[in-house]
C-alpha cells in the first residue's frame, strides 16, 4: 500500500482509525492495527496506555521499552519498577494512575543481540499523538505528569526545559494541573549509587507535589 502520511506508515493516519464515540476499550482495540508510521514494523505490538477509566493522574512517558514491547503493557520493565517504587515513596496509590506513552511502538536499533532504545522523531510523535489525545479526552485526569523531555516537549512545546521547569505546574489545556519531571530511566542511567539516590530523591519530591495536588478537593 502507498505511504499515506509523513511518518512513513503504510496505513491510514490515526484520526481515521479512531472509532466514533470511542471508549478506552474500542480505542485500544483500534490501536492494535495502527500502521500510521513505520514503527509498527519494528515493534512487536502496539503498547497502549493502561489504568482506571477515571484515573485522577495520567503519567505520560516517551515510548514502550524492550520489556514493554514484549509484554504489551506500559511501564512494566526496569523504568516502570522504579516508577512504582517512587509512587509508593511519594504516597500516590498506583490504583489512581493511568500510565501511557507519547509513542505506542518501541523504536529500537540492533546492537549485537540487544535492541537498543532509539528516540522517536517528530513525525512519529505527531502521527501517534491522536491516540494520546483520545486517552486524555476519555480519562479526563485531574493531573497529567509528563515523564522526560520527549513527553514534556511533545505536549508543552519544544521550548520546555525539564531540567529548569521540572516539578512546576504549568498552564496547559490538556488537564487542570500539568507538570513534568525526569524520565525514570534517566535515574537508572545515573553514573553511580550516590547520584542515583540523589536523583531518586528529587524525582520523589516532584511526585510528592503531585500527591499534594491530589489531596486538594477538586472536581473529577
Ligand atoms: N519508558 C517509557 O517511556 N515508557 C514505558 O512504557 C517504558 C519505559
Amino acid at each position: 500500500m502507498a505511504k499515506r502520511n509523513d511518518a512513513g506508515g503504510d496505513g491510514p493516519p490515526v484520526p481515521d482509525l479512531i472509532p466514533d464515540r470511542p471508549s478506552l476499550k474500542t480505542v485500544r482495540d483500534a490501536a492494535r492495527d495502527c500502521q500510521a508510521c513505520d514503527l509498527y514494523k519494528r515493534g512487536t505490538q502496539t503498547v497502549f496506555g493502561e489504568g482506571p477509566r477515571r484515573a485522577e493522574v495520567m503519567m505520560v512517558g516517551e515510548q514502550p521499552g524492550d520489556a514493554e514491547d514484549l509484554a504489551g503493557h506500559p511501564f512494566v520493565g526496569p523504568a516502570g519498577k522504579l516508577l512504582d517504587r517512587a509512587l509508593v515513596e511519594a504516597g500516590i496509590d498506583r490504583a489512581v494512575v493511568y500510565v501511557t506513552n507519547v509513542v505506542k511502538h518501541f523504536k529500537w536499533e540492533p546492537r549485537g543481540k540487544r535492541r537498543i532504545h532509539a528516540k522517536p522523531n517528530g513525525a512519529e510523535i505527531a502521527a501517534c499523538r491522536p491516540w494520546l489525545e483520545t486517552e486524555i479526552a476519555l480519562v479526563k485526569p485531574r493531573v497529567v505528569v509528563l515523564l522526560g523531555a520527549t513527553a514534556a516537549q511533545a505536549l508543552l512545546g519544544r521550548g520546555f526545559k525539564v531540567s529548569q521547569q521540572r516539578g512546576m505546574f504549568v498552564p496547559s489545556p490538556i488537564a487542570p494541573r500539568v507538570t513534568a519531571t525526569v524520565h525514570p530511566s534517566s535515574i537508572l542511567r545515573a553514573p553511580d549509587d550516590e547520584s542515583r539516590r540523589a536523583e531518586m530523591k528529587r524525582f520523589v519530591a516532584d511526585l510528592k507535589r503531585v500527591a499534594a495536588e491530589l489531596g486538594k478537593p477538586g472536581a473529577k
